[in-house]
């Protein structure tokens, strides 16, 4: 039993830290300092320790993160995540108004409450309070279905864990509330993480957005970045309902309960306020410690929200107007090459610090030779640099009148890590159209010698020039450069997806020299007996004999049984790992469905191959280059001795009886209620059908959704069957009630 002055300490302790965190985040009033709050949290997490059960499910200490997880389940939104519509100009955002003054039946000058926002580059999530509990975190997902990120963001110090109803205030909690916004890192932590980045030698993360995501991705909620931030910005589901009439209501309502609401939301009544929003903002947006992309244009009222509607993507009640990517001009200085997972050599270069749209940039991407080439770019020139409102900054064009003393880049012919000689690609559709020149050529000799007659000329197309090179690539699979990102690549997520072998930890590995191929990886097994009786004594171990060479024995475990699970994974996940030049996901799939097992795939020849739907001539060459060369036979012949699954249940093709889509062709167009086009298509594949970008007589059926546009045509004019999406669901049931789910099929998708 805790004694009373214990118990009087924790109550006051929780209390206390709570009102810190929500003081700082929705009011921006600091009460104490970073260093007594976390003073403050471990005498708590102390005492909470001794006394469990007085730990409630809104302390603090909850926040520092439970166990790792497997991975995230998948759950459908009560309510879909729309997104929002983007207009990039005045004109598009007139048209808009024009849209909202008709639909409201109102005329040009009469006004109409807005609620002026900014849009935050974050990451959207949904959390669900229950009884004012958060439950659980949805991520938008595909906006009907979203990844429970709940231990992640239960972390998040700026989102309560419990909403508090306001003294004297007459609006209580609803039972169920879903409270939806913007998580972000702010600039000062991107920038901080960066830097200890850098000086561990890591990868730089692009941006802000990307290290959002990225840390709501992590599957260790205590690796969740400390000082990620929210703002709320809509709702879900609400039960039972309020009198929450309005934007600005709900705006005010969720603040009063706790939520962190951004503070540079205006109002505003016509469509010249919301002008001088937009402008006023652009003016102010880079001083904020957080990244912008834009403004958010709301219709205030429910009532006309709920008149104006949705289609089937947006609201029709809100706009985002996007600002133009910034551009700055400075030197460049230098460019280095840098070697990636398929041995694709990029440039990477260094200029004159820059200050553009927030931030002071050194770098840019240049991509590849060719377009070093195509720009005419050289060390020394002065360039026009741009942040596209995203990633890193690209160099859109040279200054040529300020050129002096500058000097060409040449292309790297070797590799700069393992000076290899680098082999070059061609533009994709460059190099077609001389292939298909050279059999069009070869076509006309045939006719001309059947025909007994001189064959015609055929209008040469331009040879291959620097300009059409889109990529520079070394070839050694043993260059250490690719060996650690191939690394990297091969346990992710969509190809071999270990648990517990994150990006850091192969980083760690390898630098340890654990890790030199693909099959070091399953070598670790052989270290399962050492790390099991490690993990016996444990408990008994000093703390700092608790690892193994630096890392964490729960890991460790964690990750041998990853790497145990993934043996299983099948050949068409092996493929997708090995970062095999234009071998991904889909065509690892294809391949892996068409031949069964590494050794039909080994023995087939390249142009049976090429002929395989959705394969084609360059990928066809990849894989048999790969296959049959000393390297890649040798990784192929170490996995194999690993134990790896090298061979997939082929998915059954129903029959033209089980699934009207079997064997058809199908064209997908429009948008749809109740699916993404890319979720659809994966559906009718698994029920037999072939998906096809453009609608000809060949075509089968077209599936046509809200908003189809030139391919309905077209089907119309050839008379091609046409599914609505109520025709469509019927027929994906009577199909799926006739054949097993894909995922009992080896489906990588
Ligand atoms: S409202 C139904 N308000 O932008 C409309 N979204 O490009 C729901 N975003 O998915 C969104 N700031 O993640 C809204 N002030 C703001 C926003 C905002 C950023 C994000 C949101 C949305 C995306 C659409």
């Amino acid at each position: 039993m805790a004694n009373t002055d214990d118990k009087q300490r924790i109550i006051e302790l929780q209390q206390h830290l709570n009102e810190c965190s929500r003081s700082y985040y929705v009011d921006a009033k600091s009460l104490i300092s970073d260093k007594e709050f976390d003073t403050l949290l471990k005498e708590l997490e102390d005492l909470e320790e001794k006394h469990p059960d007085l730990r409630t499910p809104d302390s603090p200490t909850l926040r520092v993160g439970g166990e790792p997880i497997d991975g995230f389940k998948t759950i459908t939104h009560k309510q879909r995540m729309l997104s929002i519509d983007n207009t990039y100009d005045e004109d598009d955002l007139a048209k808009w108004f024009q849209r909202v003054y008709k639909g409201l039946d109102l005329n040009d000058t009469d006004k109409v409450p807005l609620v002026l926002e900014p849009k935050i580059d974050g990451v959207a999530v949904s959390l669900r309070y229950e009884q004012g509990l958060l439950i659980q975190a949805l991520s938008r997902g595909d906006g009907r279905k979203g990844d429970d990120i709940t231990n992640n963001v239960k972390t998040i110090t700026a989102i309560p864990l419990k909403l508090t109803k306001p003294k004297n205030s007459k609006i209580t909690i609803p039972d169920i509330l879903e409270v939806r916004g913007e998580i972000y890192m702010p600039n000062n932590v991107f920038e901080r993480i960066n830097k200890q980045r850098e000086k561990a030698g890591d990868e730089l993360l692009a941006n802000p957005r990307n290290a959002t995501a990225g840390a709501l991705k992590t599957k260790d909620p205590k690796q969740v970045a400390k000082g990620l931030a929210f703002f709320a910005h809509g709702y879900g589901q609400i039960d039972p309902p309020t009198a929450i009439a309005s934007q600005s209501d709900l705006l005010n309502t969720v603040k009063a309960f706790g939520l962190p609401t951004n503070p540079e939301i205006k109002h505003g009544k016509s469509i010249k306020d919301a002008l001088n929003f937009i402008h006023n903002f652009d003016e102010t947006r880079n001083t904020l410690d957080y990244a912008t992309d834009g403004a958010v244009i709301k219709v205030d009222d429910f009532e006309q929200q709920q008149t104006l509607g949705v289609t089937s993507k947006f609201p029709k009640w809100c706009v985002a107007y996007k600002y133009a990517a910034e551009q700055a001009e400075t030197k460049l200085l230098k460019v280095e090459w840098q070697v990636g997972k398929t041995g694709r050599i990029t440039p990477r270069a260094t200029m004159e610090p820059v200050f553009l749209a927030g931030t002071t940039v050194q770098h840019a991407t240049l991509h590849n030779f060719g377009e070093i080439s195509r720009k005419d770019i050289h060390i020394g020139d002065t360039v026009i640099i741009e942040k596209a409102g995203e990633i890193i900054p690209q160099v859109v064009s040279v200054v040529t009148e300020k050129r002096s003393n500058s000097k060409p880049i040449p292309e790297p012919k070797v590799c700069p890590v393992c000076k290899t000689e680098t082999v070059r690609e061609y533009d994709t559709k460059r190099a077609n159209e001389l292939a298909s020149w050279e059999r069009k050529v070869e076509k006309e000799k045939a006719k001309a010698i059947k025909e007994d007659r001189k064959p015609k000329s055929i209008a040469k197309p331009g040879p291959l020039s620097d300009k059409d090179i889109s990529g520079n690539y070394c070839e050694n699979r043993e260059c250490p450069a690719q060996l650690l990102e191939s690394l990297i690549w091969f346990v992710g997520r969509n190809q071999m997806d270990i648990d517990g072998l994150g990006e850091q930890t192969v980083i760690q590995l390898y630098n340890l020299g654990y890790l030199k191929s693909f099959e070091d990886i399953y070598k670790l097994l052989d270290q399962k007996e050492k790390l099991a009786s490690i993990i016996k004594n444990e408990k008994d171990l000093p703390k700092e004999e608790k690892t193994f060479d630096g890392i964490a024995l729960r890991k460790l475990n964690l990750m041998i049984k990853g790497i145990e699970k993934s043996k299983t994974q099948g050949l068409a996940r092996v493929l997708a790992g090995l970062g095999i030049q234009h071998i991904g996901a889909r065509a690892a799939d294809t391949l892996a469905q068409h031949y069964g097992n590494i050794d039909a795939l080994i023995s087939a020849k390249k142009d049976e191959i090429s002929e395989i739907e959705d394969i084609g001539p360059i990928t066809a060459e990849s894989i048999t280059h790969f296959l049959h060369n000393e390297a890649g036979q040798h990784i192929i012949q170490e996995l194999k001795d690993a134990g790896l699954t090298l061979s997939v249940p082929k998915r059954q093709v129903p029959s033209e009886s089980d699934s009207p889509f079997a064997n058809k062709t199908v064209v997908i167009t429009g948008t749809f209620e109740s699916f993404g086009r890319k979720e659809l298509a994966e559906q009718i594949t698994n029920l037999g059908a072939k998906v096809s970008s453009s609608v000809s007589k060949k075509t089968d059926i077209v599936l046509a959704g809200e908003s189809a546009g030139s391919k309905l045509d077209k089907a119309n004019k050839l008379n091609v069957t046409v599914w609505d999406e109520a025709t469509i669901l019927k027929n994906l049931k009577s199909a799926q009630s006739n054949t097993p789910p894909a995922s009992e099929q080896g489906s990588l998708f």
